[in-house]
């Protein structure tokens, strides 16, 4: 970053805020690409979108007719024909972890995000789930801590699936 020789930042350069961009179990790039590293190491905090993939992780849409229609989800590559169920593989798995948790699936996967808030190699993490009602915005800002090793299992789970479909549709 340049700086002015008094020390301050010239006019054209501004600090980066924020990082936002879509990070779940679905969207694991920014562990990979380079972003989660550049931002722990300007320490810029992440927003992450979507953390439960639009819903789908959730465990409530189990076929694509439970997303109604005119919804801009039946446009998105993952919850499309055959991709839809090989994806709903990875919601089956979560649900497992959520079940010998003792918590829901939309916890498990907020709370997976939350674990790597500020570890090594990591800014700040924020998820922003979307809610449309009380319950659901409650049952999401539940405190659920997940231990190494529900972590370690999470990460076998990651290991063995690849997403089908890409995020966004190709136009
Ligand atoms: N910067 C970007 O390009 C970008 C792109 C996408 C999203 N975003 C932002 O990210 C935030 C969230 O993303 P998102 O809404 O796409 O995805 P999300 O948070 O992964 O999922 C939201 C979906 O999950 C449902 N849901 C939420 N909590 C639930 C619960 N406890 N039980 C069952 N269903 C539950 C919601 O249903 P209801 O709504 O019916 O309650 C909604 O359909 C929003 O603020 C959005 O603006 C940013």
């Amino acid at each position: 970053m340049s700086t002015c020789l008094n020390g301050e930042m010239p006019a054209h350069v501004v600090k980066i805020s924020a990082v936002e961009v879509e990070f779940s179990l679905f969207s694991t790039d920014i562990l990979e690409n380079g972003v989660a590293l550049t931002c722990a190491e300007l320490r810029i905090p992440i927003i992450a979108y979507s953390p439960m993939s639009r819903g789908f992780l959730t465990g409530d849409i189990k076929k694509p007719e439970d997303i109604p229609e005119g919804d801009m989800r039946k446009y998105f590559p993952p919850f499309q024909a055959e991709a839809f169920y090989e994806n709903l593989k990875l919601v089956a798995e979560v649900e497992k972890v959520a079940a010998k948790k003792g918590a829901t699936p939309p916890q498990i996967a907020i709370a997976w995000i939350r674990a790597h808030s500020g570890e090594d190699g990591f800014p700040i993490i924020i998820p922003i789930p979307g809610a449309t009602t009380e319950a659901r915005v409650e049952e999401n800002t539940k405190d659920i801590s997940l231990t190494e090793e529900d972590i370690k299992e999470i990460e076998g789970i990651l290991s063995k699936f690849s997403v089908m479909g890409d995020r966004y549709p190709a136009h």
